[in-house]
């Protein structure tokens, strides 16, 4: 049932303030318990962190990376399943194998898994949106995301609820490293109760975003630029305007610009820049400032406190708040309207995109 939603992608959308209220359930302190009966041992027995995944799971992999390190200072290596499978890597006893899935039942990612196993990897946690799923069954530790059952191809709930359940764990395992004080933990835990409100607040923005959807439904190609924990993000954004609008786009760490893609650039080009306020900002403005110089189209997501103005060849949208380390979940919100938007003017068949299937459960 659609509700007064006009594709299930969209009606996915504006479902992720509750999906993410339901993830968090009503957790009212960071208990590795979260995760099993077995976390809290497994987590006090680990020195680093593969997550395994791919798609759009892979990116919220990518995102703990940066979490993780500089949050719990544990390291973390993040592989493409089918790649991982296939290579010779070096295994280590003390890693903790996590396998990020939507539908738990990707074929590449549980045979990832299992290779990981062989190689004498058994402490293995499954983050995933299907409880009875293959993937669940398969590792000794689990955290369910409560997204509901994703109907569009193109993954959006289960995204943002992956990231929720990852920064959960992040705050988990800082805790039991000592590295997150009472306070802090109290703090987080206020930050992360406000997400929902946030992420209703960033929705209201799809009428400012439909209106840019119509200069981009003309181009063939996009750049999508972000810094540090938002270069998962601007990767995510750029894979949902493929999957659904058939545009090509690229995602780059904005930093990579100068080392080939900025010969891209022309006013034929627009370049999507996820900016919120943080320490990378002053560096993304002068990325952006070279994007200009070379007659290339800004569309920037940024917040109140940043200072970006709209100026000729720059776009800009400011969400209502500046989010700390809860931004990426909350920039993805955009750049999925975004991409829905530019589907609709071209007219494409959103919830089914042409040659993908929901579940991938063949090599
Ligand atoms: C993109 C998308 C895919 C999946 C990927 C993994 O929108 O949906 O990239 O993320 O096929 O699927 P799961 O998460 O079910 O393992």
């Amino acid at each position: 049932d659609l509700g007064p939603y006009r594709h299930f992608m969209q009606k996915e959308i504006f479902e992720q303030p509750r999906a993410v209220a339901d993830t968090l359930h009503d957790i009212d302190s960071i208990d590795p318990e979260l995760f099993g009966l077995l976390a809290r041992k497994r987590f006090s027995e680990i020195d680093g962190i593969l997550i395994l995944a791919c798609g759009t799971s892979y990116y919220s992999g990518l995102t703990a990376k940066y979490w993780i390190e500089a949050i719990a200072k544990i390291k973390v290596e993040v592989e493409i399943a089918s790649e991982y499978r296939y290579r010779q890597s070096v295994p280590s006893s003390n890693t903790l194998v996590i396998t990020m899935s939507q539908s738990g039942e990707t074929a590449d990612t549980l045979a990832a898994l299992k290779h990981a196993k062989n190689l004498g990897m058994t402490k293995t946690l499954a983050i995933c949106n299907v409880p009875t799923s293959a993937m669940v069954r398969e590792c000794e530790l689990a955290y369910i995301t409560r997204a509901g059952i994703e109907i569009g191809v193109a993954s959006t709930k289960a995204f943002t609820t992956q990231l929720t359940a990852l920064y959960l764990l992040t705050l988990v395992l800082a805790k039991l490293k000592g590295n997150l004080s009472e306070l802090q933990e109290i703090e987080e835990l206020k930050l992360l109760k406000h997400l929902p409100v946030a992420m209703q607040e960033i929705l209201e923005l799809e009428p400012k975003i439909t209106k840019w959807a119509d200069k981009f439904a003309t181009k063939e190609h996009a750049l999508f630029l972000g810094r540090g924990m938002h270069y998962p993000i601007a990767l995510e954004g750029a894979l949902k305007l493929k999957e659904i609008s058939y545009i090509h786009a690229e995602a780059y760490p904005a930093g990579e610009l100068k080392h080939g893609p900025l010969a891209l650039v022309t006013e034929e080009i627009p370049v999507i820049v996820v900016a919120p306020t943080d320490q990378l900002l002053e560096k993304l403005k002068s990325n952006m400032a070279e994007v200009k110089a070379r007659g290339g189209e800004l569309f920037v997501f940024s917040d109140d406190a940043s200072k970006i103005e709209p100026s000729s060849g720059m776009h800009v949208i400011k969400l209502p708040g500046v989010y700390g380390n809860l931004s990426p979940i909350l920039h993805t919100l955009p750049l999925q309207l975004l991409a829905y938007h530019v589907a609709i003017v071209r007219g494409t068949d959103i919830d089914k995109p042409r040659n993908l299937a929901k579940s991938v459960t063949v090599e």
